[in-house]
């Protein structure tokens, strides 16, 4: 092991790890702005569903729906092609991920971020002109391949970027923006929503947040580690120095570079074919674990619906539209908690703390609706426990922002070694998109049939995921991407597959 010496459960690295220099914070935040628009459709398709103008047009039997009195409060939105609309992305998303572990490695993180940018751009402006529903989803699987070459390819850049100390705290930047373009769609929304053409304006604006991460992203270099694995020694060494600084001695970290791309060069196995072996069985389980789990806390239902929600819970449309403002702010609060916190205290304190918080929120929500709303769910809830569910969903999204949100994105971008970093961050992308994909065709039907006992179905799944981080997840903060494997190595279980001959 070319770099020794550092405890793993602490940011002592060698001298490789602490250094925070401006250029690295000016890169790692422009990179980190591609989040946006991932966030922006995020915010945007809840609020947009919601608008009298664009159901009319698009889908008319959801108002004809809503406007039978009669009809259960659970059950107003649950329409198929609606829930084909928003989820068309994540197919789209599913698939482009799984190219972009491909192209990641041979045009490097930096390009394909571009790339993703201007695919959502043109997706963008697609939408904004939709005439029909063809157009509608053509829009969205643009927006869908864009998102899915960003996300996978943002995490990584972030991870290799980072001085090693301080790594989560830099990955958390993808979250922080994502979650900046949820608010600021959600803000839009509200806006608009009061112009009868105002969803094309919602819905064109996506191509703001794309313009300004691509530009971002053409004025950055791409990673160290990416330079070398594709034969650009001088320039990575360039990029080495100026995000390490000019007076460090980057010899040890581009050694270790070096290192990684020979081994990584060495093996002609097609990636997808080496991340199953036995060795990399914990990285593999880690990389789809967490971006399932991440899905199945509920926050999608909570983040895509959450205007639908609060309307069909009793409140009007503009207040419906505040509460996801609310919520989203929140949120975003939280996820600067999580910078402050994670390289400190460490992915799993913030994994446990955020679990506990989010199981409360999801038991108490399903018991207020069960009390106010009846078994049925045709009766009002009264203002007061409306206001009751939107503080509990706010804890809750706290939680979800200082753990589940940021650390799903920054766990499998920082354990994998480099020949298959890019390959476990396209399982996981992919991973996470499919399982969104599945829950948003299903949620509105559960919430229609399960009514409360939905928000209990995703309280059962944070309980066990909680479990499973303090059983299996090991603490990786501080910790060099080179030098990972050693936290396999130490892990109660995981230690049984380490093959230590191949580090
Ligand atoms: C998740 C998204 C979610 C968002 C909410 C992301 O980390 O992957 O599915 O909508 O956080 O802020």
């Amino acid at each position: 092991m070319a770099v020794g010496g550092f405890a793993v459960d602490g940011g002592n690295v060698d001298g490789l790890g602490g250094r925070i220099t401006l250029s690295v914070v000016v890169t790692c935040v422009v990179a980190a702005t591609c989040g946006l628009i991932f966030g922006y459709d995020i915010g945007i398709s809840g609020g947009v569903t919601t608008m009298v103008p664009f159901l009319k047009k698009f889908f008319p039997s959801v108002l004809k729906k809503a406007a039978e009195a009669k009809t259960n409060m659970y059950c107003v939105y649950d329409s198929e092609t609606l829930t084909a609309f928003t989820s068309s992305l994540y197919i789209a998303g599913l698939a482009s991920s799984l190219l972009a572990s491909r192209l990641t490695t041979a045009f490097g993180r930096r390009n394909i971020m571009v790339l993703g940018g201007c695919t959502f751009l043109a997706g963008a402006a697609i939408n904004g002109g939709a005439a029909n529903i063809a157009m509608l989803i053509l829009g969205r699987i643009l927006l869908g391949f864009g998102v899915g070459f960003t996300n996978q390819a943002t995490p990584v850049y972030l991870s290799e970027m980072a001085p090693p100390k301080w790594r989560g705290a830099f990955n958390t930047g993808f979250q922080f923006f994502l979650g900046v373009g949820v608010v600021s769609a959600n803000c839009i929304n509200y806006g608009t929503s009061k112009i009868s053409w105002g969803w094309r304006l919602s819905l064109g604006l996506a191509a703001a947040p794309a313009a300004i991460m691509t530009l971002g992203a053409l004025l950055i270099s791409d990673t160290p580690a990416s330079l070398v694995e594709r034969g650009k020694l001088t320039q990575a060494k360039q990029a080495l120095l100026r995000v390490r600084g000019q007076d460090t001695d980057i010899e040890p970290e581009l050694t270790e570079l070096i290192r990684s791309s020979e081994i990584a060069r060495a093996t002609k196995e097609e990636p997808f074919v080496t991340i199953f072996e036995r060795q990399y069985r914990p990285h593999l389980v880690m990389s789809i674990a967490i971006p399932f789990f991440q899905q199945l806390t509920g926050i999608n239902i909570i983040a895509f619906y959450a205007p639908v929600l609060f309307q069909s819970v009793g409140f009007g449309s503009d207040s419906a539209l505040i509460a996801a403002i609310i919520l989203g702010l929140v949120n975003l609060g939280s996820i600067m908690v999580s910078t402050f916190v994670v390289d400190r205290c460490g992915r799993r304190f913030l994994f446990i703390e955020g679990g506990v918080q989010m199981f409360l929120c999801q038991v108490g929500v399903a018991c207020v609706l069960a009390a106010t709303t009846g078994a049925s769910g045709t009766e009002r809830i009264s203002k007061g426990y409306a206001i009751l569910v939107l503080v509990l969903m706010c804890i809750y999204a706290a939680g979800f922002g200082w753990s589940w949100g940021p650390l799903s994105w920054l766990i499998p971008s920082e354990i994998f070694p480099m020949k298959i970093r890019p390959t476990g961050q396209s399982i996981s992308v992919a991973v996470n998109f499919a399982v969104t994909f599945v829950l948003s065709q299903t949620f509105l039907t559960m919430l229609c049939h399960f009514k409360f006992g939905t928000f209990l179905f995703y309280a059962s799944w944070i309980a066990a995921m909680t479990a499973f981080v303090v059983l299996f997840l090991p603490e990786t903060k501080g910790v060099p991407l080179d030098s990972m494997h050693v936290v396999w190595e130490r892990h109660w279980y995981w230690q049984r597959f380490v093959d230590k001959e191949s580090y």
